[in-house]
């Protein structure tokens, strides 16, 4: 036999030499949950591991973010009063606002950190925009109100915006709008290719949607892969830092094709209830759930992502990377004393 593949394959050592796939938590970005109006931590109970901050704690997980040598963190926010336009998506005092600067002060430069940009955690009616007199999401006049946002955001440090609105025009918008005001230097994740996904589940629990109905007038497609394509071209046009895939794991032909014509970094967000599955199947003793996640974010890399947004990416870190030298904190060197 001139072929044995299983040669390869025959020991650990070599394993780990041909491996062509590797997880790195600088490659990570935590999504992370901060609410207004509450005293202390609390878990969600759809998405387990996963905690509404208060700004202290989220403060603390920053923290912990640097010392695990996370690339970065992506904060939403759950604000206690909304309503039909958004109003608070662009005050520097919304819990949103405060947990991003918060983060840009505990993170002292040494995570990225990503606010996110979309209307539906301050909408009353949970859609990413504002509505039309038909109650119809209004694309133009909901552009307008993404630029204010953006502006607010990076007027509080972030260093870079979450676009997940999946809005025509969005990522030109917004750049403009930065532009204009002088912040060039704030980058944008383009949620470029976003599926109406199920899979959203506990997320909506973790932010308190208020949505009814679904957002198919909007988001992709579940049946499309094409148009997934000219998403990431239509981004790339309109000046994408970053393009990002979503959901990942039910999505990796998505990943494959973006990486296959994108001339920036491409990221894939492994979502809430894509966690979830794993988390419950692990709990009941269905599957190994650690060796299951490594799987899970192996295969997100494997399909081409560089950045891989996750909720694990602290639970990955601890157990790969126990102690990372390469980045320390000293949370009162920089930040406020506590
Ligand atoms: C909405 C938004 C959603 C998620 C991130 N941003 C939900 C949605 O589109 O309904 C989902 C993330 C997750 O499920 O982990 N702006």
């Amino acid at each position: 036999m001139t072929h044995r593949p299983r040669r390869l394959r025959s020991h650990r050592a070599i394993r780990d030499l041909v491996a062509e796939t590797h997880l790195a938590p600088g490659q990570f970005i935590l999504p992370v949950f901060v609410k207004e109006g509450i005293d202390s931590p609390r878990p969600i109970a759809s998405l387990p591991g996963v905690m509404q901050h208060t700004v202290e704690s989220l403060r603390d997980v920053v923290v912990e973010a640097v010392a695990a040598g996370l690339g970065g963190v992506m904060v939403f926010g759950v604000p206690t009063t909304r309503d039909p336009e958004a109003s608070q998506c662009d005050d520097p005092s919304s819990i949103l606002h405060r947990g991003v600067s918060a983060a840009v002060e505990a993170a002292a430069g040494n995570l990225v950190i990503t606010a996110d940009l979309c209307l539906d955690e301050f909408t009353s009616h949970g859609h990413c925009g504002v509505l039309d007199e038909s109650g119809a999401v209004d694309n133009d006049r909901t552009l307008v109100r993404y630029q204010s946002m953006a502006v607010s955001l990076a007027e509080v440090g972030a260093h870079m915006l979450g676009l997940s609105g999946m809005m025509d025009g969005q990522v030109a918008a917004v750049r403009a709008g930065l532009d204009e005001a002088g912040h060039t230097d704030t980058a944008v994740l383009a949620y470029s290719a976003k599926y109406a996904s199920a899979f959203y589940g506990p997320f909506r629990d973790a932010v308190e949607s208020t949505l009814e109905g679904d957002r198919a007038s909007y988001q992709q497609d579940p049946r499309n892969r094409l148009e997934a394509r000219r998403e990431v071209h239509l981004d790339l046009d309109e000046g994408a830092d970053i393009v990002m895939v979503k959901p990942a794991l039910s999505y990796l032909d998505v990943i494959s094709d973006a990486a296959a014509v994108s001339t920036v970094p491409v990221a894939a967000y492994v979502v809430s209830g894509e966690t979830a599955m794993i988390e419950w199947a692990g709990e009941q003793g269905i599957l190994e759930r650690e060796a299951a996640i490594d799987e899970a974010l192996t295969s997100v890399r494997r399909a081409g992502a560089s950045i891989v947004c996750t909720y694990w990416a602290l639970d990955y870190a601890r157990r790969h990377h126990p102690s990372n030298p390469a980045k320390t904190s000293n949370p009162t060197e920089n930040g406020r004393p506590r």
